[in-house]
């Protein structure tokens, strides 16, 4: 029987949708078709302001000619080649420059091909490590409430977010989290990094207290936490885990994959905060957008400690038959090309004070009960409707509502987020905070 793919063409029903209400979606279905630079398209050509860099990752902006230029002559060469145990020169030139522009400490990286991946190769690495080093007592991960590391198991365990975990069993044994940062009582409406909670970081020295160093193999943070509403973290807290880590032998890892790549104008938000992990997880704008690809970037020490035994060995049992495919490598030379001729990390140094007033000027806006931000993320939490099964709603109709009148936004729980594409200018700022305001006052 020959199959027929044109019939069904224009149903909207087969598609299982991620992180979606699918009914409430099918329903009125919200479609983008084409984008470039800060706008999508919808099926009538209406612009829509991109405010959140896709979900957190087209940071160059959409369209990238030279993003765009490296993936179409990388697949007029070569499509695909076997990542084990072959190789092609576009992904250790990707490695390479990757490297040059990371903090000092880190001179290797693993490709996967999503964030979830990166953080379960993080963590896996992280174990593997601590065994080389004789000390294969270490195994316990600890996490954060709130966090969000993806959706595979290993992210999941270490995560935070409850609904993301309560229907999926007992995850990973071996698991604790610190407590999360937001403290809406003492930091609502902090500029940046808020004043206080930098005694919550001595929650991993109790943990140490109750597990055992000896049993501690990593604790892994987001430096912003972004899935769950841009948690900044509170002055001084990133560096007193740092500080705990050290203490006790524990491997420190930041997962990057929204705060990496530009969104606090360099490579790494380490460098932002001045916290030099063991282990840093990357993805989204990697590529902007375009490929998928992740990226865990580990200490020299690390990688060094693997290099022994017979060299015939595989050293690291890990890997995907995508890590660094062709077209994702190309896409992160040709976006590591956008950011250097056009400056795109320059803009984000340039519009990080007026990204931080333009979001701070919805404070007294209907509904609003907080705002945060930090480089260019920002989340404005939105009061609780009182439907205890739809707290959520208020946020919601906001977002659909700004989307209707040409504004995309993130929305998590009650928080809008704000993460424009790094390209952005004092136009686009006051586009989303004059749309931002006007929606409220509807709602
Ligand atoms: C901090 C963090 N880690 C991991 C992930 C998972 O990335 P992906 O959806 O590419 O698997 C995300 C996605 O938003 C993230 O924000």
């Amino acid at each position: 029987m020959a199959y027929d793919f044109t019939t069904a063409a224009n149903s909207v029903e087969e598609y299982w949708m991620p992180f979606t209400p699918q009914r409430l979606f099918k329903k009125a279905p919200r479609m983008v078709v084409r984008a470039r630079g800060m706008h999508y398209y919808d099926q009538d050509n209406k612009p829509i302001l991109d405010a959140a860099a896709g979900m957190w990752c087209v940071n160059a902006g959409h369209d990238q000619p030279k993003v765009k230029e490296a993936i179409k002559a990388q697949l007029d060469l070569l499509d695909y080649a076997p990542s084990f145990q072959f190789g092609h020169p576009t992904v250790f030139k990707a490695a390479s420059r990757l490297i040059a522009g990371m903090p000092k400490p880190f001179t290797h990286v693993f490709f996967s091909n999503s964030g979830s991946e990166a953080v379960d190769t993080a963590l896996k690495i992280a174990l593997a490590y601590q065994r080389l080093k004789g000390e294969g007592t270490r195994r316990t991960l600890i996490g954060r409430e709130r966090a969000y590391h993806g959706v595979n198991f290993g992210g999941i365990s270490v995560g935070g977010l409850p609904y993301n975990r309560a229907v999926f069993g007992q995850l990973l044994p071996n698991i604790d989290h610190l407590p999360h940062t937001h403290d809406l009582n003492r930091n609502a409406f902090a500029k940046g990094q808020p004043d206080h909670g930098i005694e919550l970081a001595d929650a991993l020295e109790r943990l140490v207290y109750l597990h055992d160093a000896s049993n501690i193999a990593a604790v892994i943070v987001e430096p912003v936490s972004g899935s769950t509403g841009v948690l900044p973290p509170p002055k001084g807290y990133l560096k007193r885990i740092r500080e705990i880590c050290d203490k006790y032998g524990i491997l420190m890892i930041m997962d990057e994959v929204i705060t990496g790549f530009g969104r606090f104008g360099s490579m790494s938000s380490a460098e932002y905060f001045d916290v030099m992990p063991d282990i840093i997880t990357m993805a989204k704008g990697l590529t902007n957008g375009t490929v998928p690809m992740g990226a865990t970037f580990v200490r020299k020490e690390i990688y060094e400690a693997f290099m022994h035994g017979p060299e015939q060995f595989i050293e690291l049992m890990h890997g995907y038959t995508y890590s660094g495919h062709p077209l994702a490598a190309a896409a992160v030379i040709g976006t590591l090309d956008a950011i250097n001729d056009d400056k795109i990390w320059d803009n984000v140094k340039k519009m990080e004070r007026p990204f931080e007033e333009a979001m701070h000027s919805l404070k007294g806006t209907p509904r609003v009960v907080d705002i945060r931000n930090c480089g260019i993320l920002a989340g404005i939490q939105i009061e609780d409707h009182p439907d205890k099964h739809d707290p959520g709603r208020y946020c919601r109709e906001a977002a659909y509502e700004l989307f209707r009148r040409g504004v995309m936004v993130r929305y998590t729980g009650p928080n809008i987020c704000v993460s424009p594409p790094l390209i952005f200018d004092q136009s686009h700022l006051d586009e989303i905070v004059t749309k931002i305001r006007d929606v409220m006052k509807t709602i």
